[in-house]
């Protein structure tokens, strides 16, 4: 399948686009590879150097939350690194023109990044993501419901060093979901609920082999509307979108936009 605007696909994709009154939006990690932030299951992919288990676990946190906060301030600084490629920043301007919601499963910040670059100093709500596993750039407290947004760097060289609490001064910990962790119910439905109210499902970057994200097409499709996958590889869902469309996000979104 080719990228080339003149091809059928492309065409296609663009009609499904023109015509949908309401899209949703499911990202993965393909969408942030080419601002350089590793995906989890390629070649070089986070997994392939570090043990999940040992680090993104509720219990990895309870035996050594030092090490923890260690591993995710290094994701911080490398993310905080990173910028929103033309994928991100196409997604954020159809967002911001029209009805259409992002609900990512990344942790990288980068949809909300390219959301307030793309609506220069005007209201960038319409653009900001549903961060399905959560985000590097927010923090819980582990005793209270003390929630909150924090960009700073992270002190991990002590137990004593760790974020903690401003209300209660516990122990902070990353607002990531964690294997064995429920996704937040709230957020869960928000995001089934803008499946099924879309009439257009556009897929991007993910293996769509973890659940319940890899699903949302499906709520989509059931509802009536129809999907559009961009993805350089072949996944599962592949054969169920009605147009796929093979190649790099940050070129074949801004493409698909006739940006
Ligand atoms: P994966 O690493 O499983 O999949 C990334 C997908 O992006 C693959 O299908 C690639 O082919 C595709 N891809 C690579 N480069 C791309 C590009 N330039 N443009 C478009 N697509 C590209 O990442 P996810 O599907 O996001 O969960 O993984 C889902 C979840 O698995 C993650 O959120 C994480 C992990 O366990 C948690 O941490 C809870």
């Amino acid at each position: 399948m080719s990228t080339d605007p003149s091809s059928g696909d492309l065409a296609r994709a663009r009609g499904l686009l023109e015509d949908a009154a309401r899209v949703f939006i499911l990202t993965g990690a393909g969408i942030s590879a080419e601002s350089g932030v590793p995906t989890f299951r390629g070649e070089d992919g986070l997994w392939r150097s570090y043990r999940p288990e040992e680090l993104a676990t509720p219990q990895a946190f309870r035996k050594d939350p030092r090490l923890v906060w260690e591993w995710y301030a290094w994701r911080r600084g490398k993310v905080s690194d990173c910028e929103p490629n033309p994928g991100h920043r196409a997604l954020a301007r159809l967002a911001l023109a029209r009805p259409a919601r992002i609900v990512t499963q990344n942790v990288d910040g980068l949809h909300e990044v390219a959301a307030r670059d793309e609506a220069d100093g005007s209201d960038w709500s319409a653009a900001s993501p549903l961060e399905l596993h959560g985000s590097l750039f927010r923090v819980r407290c582990t005793e209270c419901a003390y929630h909150g947004r924090d960009r700073a760097d992270i002190d991990a060289t002590d137990r004593d060093t760790l974020p903690s609490c401003p209300e209660c001064a516990a122990l902070l910990r990353p607002d990531i979901v964690w294997f064995g962790e429920a996704l937040d119910p709230l957020v869960l439905s928000a995001a089934f609920d803008e499946a099924r109210e879309a009439d257009l499902c556009l897929v991007v970057g993910t293996s769509a082999v973890v659940q319940p994200a890899a699903s949302l097409p499906r709520i989509t499709r059931e509802a009536g509307g129809s999907v559009i996958e961009v993805n350089p590889q072949t996944t599962p869902l592949t054969d169920f979108a009605d147009v796929a469309l093979k190649g790099p996000a940050g070129i074949v979104l801004p493409t698909l936009m006739g940006d």
